[in-house]
């Protein structure tokens, strides 16, 4: 593990002009701008299928399930941005978390990249309410899924059609300056957890 921070944004929506894709590509480009070493990952290019138990033989995931796994355990702390569907997680997001926490090639690896990271979470939505709703999901699946550890702090970005400037920059430069300090944080959690 690195001694600097290495932080993953990752959009729970790989939706051609997702919103939260915008949200965790933003984040990157805050890490970066701030000297953190910043990834954006997209689960479009790690398409898994739905979950099914009959498919997992043995040690039968998806080879995509190992990519993501291997990339989550190449940074200490991880923001994930999640649209609200029906006041819940995005089945995209949710099944690529199942299939990563059900990799056994290195023992409990699955597990282990949950209970070794730091997170923090957040979400965009052109409603009123930000996704604020989604992501006590979110938070359940990871704290008490998967025993994360889980900043309280939290990216609420509503009225997410006119929040971006032309430069993926929040036009609200407070609330950009709030998801900075998430993103600070995050990185001292991380520095903290992995030394
Ligand atoms: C099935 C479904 C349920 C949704 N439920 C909610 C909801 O509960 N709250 C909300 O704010 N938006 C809801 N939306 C709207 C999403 O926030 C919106 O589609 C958003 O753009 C999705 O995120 P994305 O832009 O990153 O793809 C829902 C959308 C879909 C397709």
């Amino acid at each position: 593990m690195p001694s600097d921070p290495r932080l993953l944004f990752i959009s729970g929506s790989a939706r051609a002009g997702s919103f939260n894709r915008q949200l965790a590509q933003l984040g990157a480009k805050i890490a970066d701008a701030n000297g953190l070493m910043a990834t954006f990952a997209d689960l479009g290019d790690y398409p898994m299928p739905l979950y099914n138990g009959d498919d997992e033989t043995g040690n039968n995931v998806p080879e995509n399930a190992r990519k993501l796994l291997a990339v989550m355990a190449a940074h200490s702390g991880i923001f994930i941005a999640s649209p609200e569907y029906n006041a819940s997680i995005s089945p995209l997001l949710k099944n690529s978390i199942d299939w990563v926490s059900r990799v056994r090639d290195d023992g409990n690896a699955g597990l282990e990249v949950y209970k070794t990271r730091v997170f923090a979470i957040g979400a965009a939505s052109p409603g009123g309410t930000g996704g604020m709703r989604g992501l006590v999901a979110v938070r359940n699946v990871l704290e008490m899924g998967l025993n994360a550890l889980v900043l309280p702090d939290q990216v609420l970005l509503a009225r997410a059609k006119n929040a971006f400037d032309e430069h993926g920059h929040l036009n609200d430069k407070d609330a950009q300056d709030r998801f900075k300090a998430v993103i600070v944080k995050l990185a001292r959690a991380a520095r903290l957890l992995h030394g």
